[in-house]
């Protein structure tokens, strides 16, 4: 039997089966535990099941001498510090596969939304500026058969290819490749999209993508190769219809850049599951952008999802307490 700590309550009834065999302690709170409180809870527990919300890195892992384990409810594991876990021997875990289509839906939920400004036309509704049936009102942008760019055609982002195809869109990607010496991003992999889809993604490299798509969508994890890679001038590169969909990580994009780039009209919108920083406060500079759509990080965000991811998180911690590999190991 082993301590674990669970930085926050999870759906489903995975944490209960990690009760049965270990000693398992739950943060309370609906936010996180500020670091301090992490760091005391950390002291003596040999598992640890938490969020993207917790940095792992070098100070943690001082102050959690007894750690053995690392399981991250995310598939992102850019929160941790992965060489310091291995030169400790800790495994570390993640929770992939079972989010994709998830977290493709809504790519595809906030392209359309940001595409046709279904909530600003929500909101006019209740606002009472709905007058009569406006023949130039709430004009959009057209979806099908446009041209979208995926970068990072990873699982998420070839099923996001997938939605694509069903609207006849043709699909164009730019993909990383990884060596001994880094990451590096190179034209894509390519190939056909999965399950039913008609489309072939292309591969381009960047700056074509970026100048040819109606939509680019960022579907990257975040490394070191991409944190800030859509900057100024990649914002400029885009068409200036174009919409920019992040389901990623807020760190891809820099935010004042896509701030200014959305006040200059250099792009026509912009629709963000993900920024830079976590939670965005309401007074923050890039609320103030015109044509701007953020939601709060729920690409994984169905019941099914997440309570998969809890599933898997604990079975990672499971096996590891036990001396096995993890399932998911990273
Ligand atoms: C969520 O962002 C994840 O990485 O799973």
């Amino acid at each position: 039997m082993a301590d674990v700590f669970v930085t926050r309550e999870l759906p489903g009834d995975a944490v209960g089966r990690l009760a049965l065999e270990h000693t398992v302690r739950v943060w309370p709170g609906p936010t996180p535990p500020a670091r301090a409180q992490l760091l005391a809870a950390v002291s003596e527990v040999e598992g640890l099941l938490c969020l993207l919300t917790e940095r792992v890195d070098a100070e943690l892992l001082e102050a959690a001498p007894r750690l053995r384990a690392v399981a991250n409810l995310a598939v992102g594991v850019d929160n941790i510090d992965l060489g310091e876990c291995e030169r400790r021997g800790i495994a570390v875990g993640n929770t992939p596969d079972v989010l994709v289509e998830a977290t493709a839906d809504l790519a595809f939920g906030l392209l359309l939304a940001a595409a046709r400004g279904i909530p600003g036309a929500s909101a006019d509704v209740r606002a009472g500026r709905w007058r009569t049936w406006e023949p130039r009102g709430w004009l959009g942008q057209a979806v099908a058969r446009q041209t979208l760019g995926i970068l990072g055609p990873g699982q998420i982002g070839t099923a996001g290819a997938c939605r694509a195809a069903g609207v006849g869109r043709k699909v164009i990607a730019t993909g990383r490749e990884e060596s001994p010496e880094g990451s590096r991003l190179v034209m894509a992999m390519g190939g056909d999209a999965r399950a039913g889809a008609t489309a072939t993604i292309r591969a381009v490299p960047l700056r074509a993508l970026l100048e040819r798509s109606d939509f680019v969508s960022l579907h990257c994890p975040l490394t070191d190769a991409t944190r800030g890679l859509i900057g100024r001038p990649e914002l400029a590169a885009m068409r200036e219809t174009a919409i920019l969909v992040n389901t990623a990580r807020g760190e891809i994009v820099e935010a004042d850049a896509l701030r200014q780039a959305l006040v200059d009209g250099a792009i026509a919108g912009a629709a963000l599951d993900v920024t830079d920083p976590e939670p965005l406060a309401p007074e923050h500079p890039l609320l103030e952008a015109p044509n701007l759509l953020v939601t709060p990080h729920i690409g994984s965000a169905t019941h099914q999802a997440r309570e998969a991811m809890a599933d898997l998180a604990v079975e990672n911690l499971r096996e590891a307490l036990a001396g096995r590999p993890m399932p998911n190991g990273v």
